[in-house]
């Protein structure tokens, strides 16, 4: 597929967005609050299949990692033991003239970019937001919102094991919500205070655990890859040692070229047995692992790919977006992958007319059973084509006279904008080919 932009403009996605209903603004009406977005009817649907999308990659197309569910509120020991007490933080800034607070490590300029005063000696400021459980709000009751998923798999890895009766090497995959309070959040829904994770953690025996991290690298690269994304606006980073999080020992980053630069959408860590040696020593939980086959007992190491489903979906969104000519107009389009796309097929009687209503109502009856399948009988057809062309609708079945004659419909295609007619009888099998093999 020939494609006329290189990546999208921002300030168009974001008036999409708007338009169409993809992300609004957070409680807009009463003037937003930073950095927090909602998903409009399509977003929801398009966030939906993307984390969908991974969840049958890393769950059910493989016999090695089992899902899990665990609780966004969890003890606060486990905060302490997993180091993000002392070290989930992010160096500050505040200028002494205007105030106004910002991360360090990301100035360009040694002056507030806001105000030109200067700033007071960085101090370190913790990214947790904090709580309270139940009606007393002392510290003794103080809880914290999970900044990252990945310490719930950690605190049932023996849960799991005995429960699913799972050998290594095996993962355990969660998807949730985390929170940061991040100083400077921006750049859209990049970087939120509230935002979901998708993430593995995957025990494998020690002294395997680089072939393991090599392995997963490559297999959460192609993932994006098979899914839209071109290759060109897709690159592998490894950290360097003085980047690398508290519990690292190397880490790649999976980076897609956003319109303002390259930007993080996943990153692949080994965690070695940090976190499980970590919790056991302050829990006093036997965290190691009986291996029947070599006959030791040690604590696993562990391989993390951890993704955010809100960077992954505005990268698919973004990277589906082309303006293509079309005679003297431009056609607008989303070329997002079938799996991904809100409205899979629309149907659409050529007009409103109550000849074809009832055909075109039964043939939408059959397909929204099997596809998510979007009516629309509003304006003109090349109208209509162009909205469903917006919002990536992949099929579009048009219902005209001819169709209550011969009971055949037209298939138009999204990217190609290849017609073809087929009978209504045979209508339901040749979508559910197309949608399997086509784009
Ligand atoms: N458990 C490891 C971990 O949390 P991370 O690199 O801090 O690692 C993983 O976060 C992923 O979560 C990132 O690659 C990114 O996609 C997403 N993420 C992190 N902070 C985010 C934020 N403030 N807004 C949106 N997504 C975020």
């Amino acid at each position: 597929m020939v494609r006329t932009l290189p990546y999208a403009d921002m300030d168009k996605m974001v008036s999409l967005s708007k338009r169409r209903g993809f992300m609004f603004q957070s409680s807009e009406i009463y003037g937003g609050l930073g950095s927090t977005y909602d998903y409009g009817p399509l977003g929801v649907e398009l966030k939906r299949n993307v984390k969908e999308a991974w969840w049958r990659a890393v769950v059910q197309n493989r016999d090695d990692v089992v899902g899990l569910d665990s609780a966004i509120l969890m003890h606060p020991k486990i905060w302490e033991a997993s180091g993000h007490v002392e070290n989930f933080s992010d160096p500050l800034v505040e200028c002494r003239d205007c105030n106004k607070r910002f991360r360090a490590d990301q100035l360009e300029t040694d002056n507030c970019p806001d105000c030109t005063g200067t700033f007071g000696p960085p101090r370190r400021f913790n990214l947790m937001f904090r709580t309270f459980m139940g009606p007393v709000e002392d510290t003794s009751h103080e809880l914290f919102l999970r900044p990252e998923t990945a310490q719930g798999i950690f605190v049932n890895f023996q849960n799991v094991v005995n429960s699913s009766r799972k050998k290594l090497p095996f993962g355990i995959a969660q998807i949730g919500k985390a929170f940061r309070n991040e100083i400077t959040p921006g750049n859209f829904t990049f970087r939120t205070r509230e935002f979901e994770q998708m993430e593995v953690e995957f025990f494998v025996k020690p002294d395997t655990d680089e072939e393991w991290l090599n392995q997963w690298v490559q297999e959460r690269y192609n993932w994006y890859i098979s899914l839209g994304i071109r290759e060109q606006n897709l690159r592998l980073r490894r950290h360097d040692g003085d980047e690398l999080a508290h519990y690292a020992k190397d880490t790649y980053d999976i980076e897609y070229r956003f319109p303002w630069g390259w930007g993080e959408l996943e990153g692949i860590a080994d965690r070695t047995n940090f976190d499980l040696t970590r919790h056991s020593d302050a829990s006093g939980a036997d965290l190691t692992y009986f291996d029947d086959i070599s006959k030791e007992r040690y604590i696993p190491y562990v391989i993390e790919p951890s993704g955010g489903v809100d960077r992954a979906t505005l990268a698919f969104w973004l990277d589906a977006y082309d303006e293509e000519p079309d005679g003297d107009a431009i056609r607008t389009v989303l070329h997002l992958h079938r799996d991904l796309a809100p409205i899979t097929v629309a149907v659409l009687p050529l007009s409103r007319n109550e000849k074809l209503t009832p055909t075109a109502s039964r043939v939408y009856d059959l397909l929204r059973k099997r596809f998510r399948t979007q009516y629309d009988d509003a304006q003109s057809i090349g109208r209509r084509y162009r909205r469903q062309d917006e919002i990536g609708t992949p099929y579009c079945i048009t219902v005209d006279f001819d169709t209550i004659d011969d009971q055949k419909v037209t298939i138009r295609e999204r990217d190609s904008m290849h017609q073809d007619r087929v009978l209504i009888s045979q209508l339901t099998h040749i979508m559910t080919d197309r949608l399997e093999h086509g784009w």
